[in-house]
């Protein structure tokens, strides 16, 4: 049982971050990432459907105006976290994030279990925003008078989350879910400097939608549009209707389901070994991209209670937004992949990093070509909550990682240091816990099951070619 607990010593650690440029033999990551790219990188993950699609759900079943009250809470909760990633990203800055944080602080075992965990967040998630993609690139180009046909703009079977049900739908394939995923793989392949310009490019375009969306929203918002049925006084928080609608219970629901929108920033700790100086950057990308968004969420919160409709320009916003967070989650899964097979714990042709591109590219295509599969053949409604439960349990991990990590090695220098750890890193777990419970029992089970299987692939795999048992551990 020992070796389940065996923990990859900081020091160890430090040695592969510190390593400076590659040869051709063993080529490594190329550091070119200045604190901005970082913000941005950060914002291409965290804007896309959370903001510009989940927000009127959330606010017509859950909140009613009181939405943007659920996205100071889903600030908070992440402010906490992102605090706790901040300090291990600028302390142990190597690309698997919250999987070798967990390494370095809870051993193999739970570590195996956050980076399994974490193709929730990222691959699953990659699949899910790209069918949701395919979906606005289709009506996008019927405003056009384009009309893409149905048998290959969908997925050819059907879920229906009350019955657990799978149906045919007729139609054959989702070929513009496949192509926006090949897209950004190629992109990936060839360089993070290519991948983080072209974000730059698509985070000023949908900063330039959500601006033009707050500046017209702001002069026609008019707190009589408050006034409903369920809200006949038109206050901010409409009376309860019951659990999860209205009412103070419905604003935290109303967290729960727009804590989608935050997800992302996280995203920003698996380039660590591409910034330039990541004890500097790592904070300042994780928490700036992390505070831009919060701010920009609470605004349109407020604005859109008080109009009542959304803009045709959104539908580009919502594409280029879509674009971004899948080029980050797309970034992020390979690196947590190549941190696991540099491990061990992965076949070692996964850890390869191209001598030219200097990119984790067997990862990346690996990576691309199965979300692209599964993107193009999966409806999104079986896997959305998935990824937040499982972004979820990431954050409680870290967190706990980060106090034990303080306990345990107190003297390690830590360019970035969270304030009041003791207050901070309880309250990052305690809130992602809390919004989990938020999330409905199915989402668990799935959830459940999902680990399982990573634990049967561990006993079969991971566990035999650890590279950390093969040294007897620290
Ligand atoms: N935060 C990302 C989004 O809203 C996942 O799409």
């Amino acid at each position: 049982m020992a070796g389940f607990w065996d923990r990859k010593s900081t020091s160890d650690l430090l040695r592969e971050a510190a390593r400076a440029d590659g040869d051709a033999e063993t080529p490594i990551f190329k550091r070119s990432l200045s604190a901005l790219q970082l913000v941005t990188l950060g914002i291409g993950g965290i804007i896309g459907a959370g903001i510009f699609v989940l927000t009127g759900h959330a606010a017509a079943a859950n909140a009613g105006p009181a939405v943007t009250l659920s996205f100071m809470l889903g600030a908070v909760a992440c402010a906490f976290a992102g605090l706790c990633y901040a300090e291990m990203s600028s302390t142990v800055p190597i690309c698997g994030s919250a999987y070798t944080y967990a390494y370095a602080t809870l051993g193999e075992l739970i570590a195996w279990i956050i980076g399994w965990d974490l193709i929730l967040e990222y691959a699953v998630g990659a699949i899910a925003v790209s069918v949701g993609w395919s979906g606005y690139f289709v009506s996008f180009m019927r405003d056009f008078g384009i009309n893409l046909p149905q048998q290959f703009t969908s997925a050819p079977l059907a879920y229906d989350v009350n019955s657990g049900a799978w149906s045919a739908t007729g139609a054959v394939i989702n070929i513009p879910a496949m192509a926006i995923i090949a897209f950004v793989t190629a992109l990936l392949v060839v360089g993070i400097r290519e991948s983080a310009r072209f974000t730059g490019f698509v985070v000023v375009v949908k900063l330039v939608v959500i601006a033009l969306f707050l500046a017209t929203a702001a002069s026609s918002v008019s707190l009589a549009n408050w006034v409903t049925a369920g809200n006949p006084d038109g206050a901010l928080i409409p009376p309860n209707a019951g659990p999860g609608a209205f009412g103070w219970s419905g604003v935290i629901r109303g967290a729960a389901v727009v804590f989608f929108a935050y997800i992302g920033f996280d995203a920003v700790s698996t380039a660590a070994q591409e910034a330039k100086t990541p004890e500097r950057d790592m904070p300042i990308g994780i928490l700036g991209s992390l505070v831009i968004c919060a701010a920009l969420y609470v605004a349109v919160g407020f604005v859109l209670t008080g109009i009542g409709w959304l803009g045709p320009f959104i539908k580009l916003g919502i594409l280029f937004g879509l674009t971004s967070v899948i080029l980050i989650m797309l970034l992020a899964q390979p690196r947590i992949f190549r941190a696991m097979a540099h491990d061990g714990l992965l076949p070692g042709f996964a850890a390869k990093i191209h001598p030219r591109f200097r990119t984790p590219y067997v990862s990346t295509i690996f990576s691309g070509t199965v979300a692209a599969v599964l993107g193009g053949l999966l409806p999104i409604g079986l896997v959305g909550e998935l990824v937040s439960i499982g972004t979820l349990f990431a954050f409680t991990v870290v967190s706990i990682g980060t106090l034990v990590l303080r306990l345990r090695d107190p003297e390690l220098p830590r360019p970035f240091r969270a304030p009041a750890i003791w207050l901070v890193a309880p309250a990052a777990a305690g809130t992602s816990l809390f919004l989990m419970f938020g999330l409905p029992l199915d989402t668990w089970i799935r959830l459940a099951v999902w680990l399982v299987i990573g634990l049967l692939i561990y006993a079969a795999y991971g566990r035999r070619h650890s590279r950390l048992r093969a040294r007897g551990g620290v």
